[in-house]
């Protein structure tokens, strides 16, 4: 990244480390659903360690991990009771211990999923703070004799829920049992910021946060998020001697740059990257209902924020999925009979673009949605309740179709790790139903596979590693907005790379250079012009002229 010119010299460090982060490839772990290792049906610390040469040799240097803290698990861990004990079902402190120094000695970071808008409400800070307006813990959170407004749950229904020990109105943006902290107080900040030191004197390396945009309210304005003191709490968060370093991407409704400039411009001291989301409306008019659409939206939108961040030498996060969207793979390309193609040519349109990948646990092996036939399979608290609210508009067939669609359960069940019973991921009985595609597409059948989609990951990530340009140069687009294919070149200093992914219909692409034989290609190319079948993808070495 070229240091802006207004830097500060002091500075310099930080802007080195953002060179740096550019080398992180990330992997995210759902920790409930990725490998049990006592039987219990729930996936634990000690099974993700099992898995950790799985996870590195496929190029990966950081793990994201999904909350782990202790929780009642009415929202999976976003509950959180004790931030600095481990769920029981996970494991031990002294497990995330051996997981810390097992990723370090593999020379892999930690990115642990900070939770700071709200806790549950089985908390001891809430479990004090409902007791009287003269506890200590009583401004903790927001409480209000009558309900001051009209704000919603994320989760359905109103935000605000009568308790009936304090006698009075608390806010949760989420669950009923996910009581929404009040930042205003300053012991909440100091509270906050001692569970980041702990974490940090653990060991990790960095947080992904949750909602980060609405620890800061506008009561005035009425919007619950991106008030007034959002930036000067993110600075408590961080901008400290022992955090500054940190890696930090916050989960936040950012729409633009301005807003992005505002939270990660180097010198602000605030966060390292956005997790940014427009892309995930592709292919859906929302979250449970599916749109006619192809790559070609998709794109779109990647190059508006790829060129924007660059332009303001700010990181972008290349990312598909999380365990909270459906597969995007099911909702934008073929995930029947162009599969492989599909999640190739998917993986190389986005992560030669610059900035940190970041990969769902599965999407390495071209995971799909999956499918279910009773509401009773589905264990997430955003599915169920609305479930319930589409069964008063419409059949439950039809509410259930839409479940099936946009669930957060499509990226929560267990990992395949082969079509054996339980699919490899528990002796037990797994927590909840295994994915329904799991005997046709596991880990194991795909590392057996001519097509192994890991292995098309493991050569492009491989080659990203190896070559600086990938990882720092210049990002230009030579296909233009309506082409049915995306081609853009990376360039550093006198090195070019080129990137050519079609998408669904056979096409006929010419490139204005003379390139080496492709160095990654999904269908061993042997020269980079000519035709390309649905969804073909290639990268190479753009030969350089005397
Ligand atoms: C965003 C998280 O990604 C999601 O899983 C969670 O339910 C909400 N924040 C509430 O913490």
């Amino acid at each position: 990244m070229a240091v802006p010119a207004e830097m500060k010299a002091e500075d310099s460090m930080l802007n080195r480390k953002y060179q740096d982060f550019l080398r992180w490839v990330v992997y995210q772990i759902y920790p409930r659903s990725f490998m049990d290792s006592n039987g219990d049906g729930i996936g634990d610390l000690n099974g993700i360690i099992e898995k950790l040469d799985y996870i590195r040799q496929l190029g990966i240097n950081a793990v994201w991990l999904c909350p782990c803290y202790q929780s009642p698990n009415d929202d999976n861990g976003y509950d959180i009771s004790d931030y600095e004990n481990i769920m029981t079902e996970f494991g031990t402190m002294k497990d995330m211990e051996r997981l810390i120094s097992e990723l370090h000695k593999r020379d892999m970071k930690l990115i642990m999923d900070l939770v700071p808008n709200h806790t549950s409400t089985a908390h001891r800070w809430f479990r004090e703070s409902r007791k009287g307006k003269d506890n200590p813990y009583s401004d903790f959170y927001y409480w209000y004799d009558e309900i001051p407004n009209d704000w919603k749950s994320a989760f359905c229904g109103s935000a605000w829920e009568y308790d009936h020990i304090r006698g009075q109105y608390y806010l949760h943006s989420f669950a009923v049992s996910q009581a929404d902290l009040n930042w205003e107080n300053p012991a909440v900040v100091r509270a906050m910021q001692d569970v980041v030191d702990f974490w940090i004197g653990k060991g990790v390396d960095g947080f992904r946060v949750d909602v980060i945009d609405m620890i800061s309210k506008d009561f005035n304005k009425g919007h619950n998020g991106f008030g007034p003191r959002l930036h000067e709490f993110i600075r408590d968060l961080f901008d400290r001697d022992n955090a500054r370093y940190l890696f930090t991407v916050g989960e936040s409704g950012v729409q633009d740059i301005d807003e992005m400039i505002r939270h990660c411009a180097a010198e602000r001291n605030e966060l390292s990257t956005l997790f940014l989301f427009d892309h995930m409306e592709c292919g859906r008019k929302d979250k449970f209902t599916p749109k006619p659409d192809t790559l070609k939206s998709l794109r779109n939108i990647l190059i508006r924020w790829q060129q924007e961040t660059d332009k303001h030498d700010l990181l972008y996060t290349l990312f598909y999925d999380n365990h909270d969207q459906s597969p995007m793979i099911s909702r934008i390309a073929n995930d029947r009979e162009y599969r492989y193609e599909s999640a190739t040519a998917m993986a190389a349109m986005l992560y030669l673009l610059k900035g940190i990948p970041f990969i769902y646990q599965g999407q390495e092996i071209g995971m799909t949605a999956s499918h279910y036939n009773s509401i009773d399979c589905f264990d997430d608290v955003e599915s169920i309740n609305t479930y319930r609210e589409f069964c008063r508009e419409m059949s439950a067939e039809e509410a259930l179709e839409k479940i099936n669609f946009g669930s957060r359960d499509n990226a929560r069940h267990p990992m395949p790790w082969n079509d054996q019973p339980q699919g490899g991921f528990t002796a037990g009985e797994p927590w909840m139903p295994l994915y329904s595609r799991y005997h046709e597409i596991n880990v194991d059948k795909d590392l057996a596979s001519e097509r192994s989609v890991y292995r098309f990951y493991q050569r492009l990530l491989s080659l990203r590693a190896d070559q600086r340009t990938l990882l720092y140069g210049s990002v230009k687009v030579l296909s233009s907005e309506n082409d049915p294919f995306f081609i853009y070149t990376r360039t550093l200093d006198n090195d070019t790379w080129i990137v050519a992914c079609n998408f669904e219909s056979t096409q006929r692409i010419n490139l204005p250079f003379d390139c080496e034989a492709p160095a990654l290609s999904n269908m061993n190319r042997n020269g980079m012009a000519g035709e390309y079948a649905p969804y073909e993808c290639a990268v190479a070495h753009v030969r350089k002229t005397e």
